[in-house]
């Protein structure tokens, strides 16, 4: 596979933040790169996706383990699932090599990132890979760029990794870490 170096620094970022006993929630399987490298470093992964053919890659790579939980359903169902996670991440858009048609929605992601951030405790966080080089991420990732002005300063930090000068709208990634629980 070509050398993403965003998704490197995804990864990276995931390794110095996940401790041994946490709950992990990947929103968006995929292929499951993602799925994979969570099922390494938490105590219990929820990975979730719409497709079908994402959970056979998944478990073509993960192969089954009990602590990793492959469910076939969409992200903004995740708290009939589970609740007590540390963090969620997401890759939005749509599957490598799959049907490019069947995509993450803005709406549906705005819904769900609300959800979550409102349950998200101290310590905390959520990690998302936008994707605006296609019509629907562009409009996705205008809609998270709006939400996110919405989170309190006091209670989250966002920081931002983007590609420095590539054309044609790069995927870029957003860290959003809760740092002080509300009230
Ligand atoms: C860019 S891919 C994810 C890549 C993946 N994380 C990996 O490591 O290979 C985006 C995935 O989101 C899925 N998806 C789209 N809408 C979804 C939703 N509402 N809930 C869960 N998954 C969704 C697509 O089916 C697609 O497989």
């Amino acid at each position: 596979m070509k050398k993403n170096v965003l998704l490197e620094q995804a990864h990276e970022i995931l390794r110095g933040l996940i401790q041994k006993n946490d709950i992990m929630v990947d929103a968006t399987m995929g292929n499951g790169h993602d799925t994979l490298l969570l099922s390494s470093l938490a105590k219990e992964v929820y990975a979730f996706d719409i497709q079908e053919q994402a959970l056979v890659k998944t478990k073509e790579k993960v192969g089954t383990l009990p602590h990793v939980h492959l469910i076939l359903d969409s992200f903004e169902h995740i708290h009939d699932y589970v609740k007590n996670y540390r963090g969620v991440i997401f890759n939005l858009g749509y599957l490598p090599q799959g049907d490019t048609s069947i995509t993450t929605m803005h709406d549906v992601t705005i819904r769900t990132l609300t959800m979550i951030s409102s349950h998200l405790v101290k310590d905390g966080f959520i990690q998302i890979v936008v994707y605006p080089g296609h019509p629907e991420g562009k409009v996705e990732s205008d809609a998270i760029q709006q939400w996110l002005k919405t989170l309190n300063p006091h209670h989250f930090q966002i920081t931002e990794t983007s590609f420095y000068h590539q054309d044609n709208d790069p995927p870029y990634m957003m860290m959003i870490y809760k740092t002080k629980d509300e009230g």
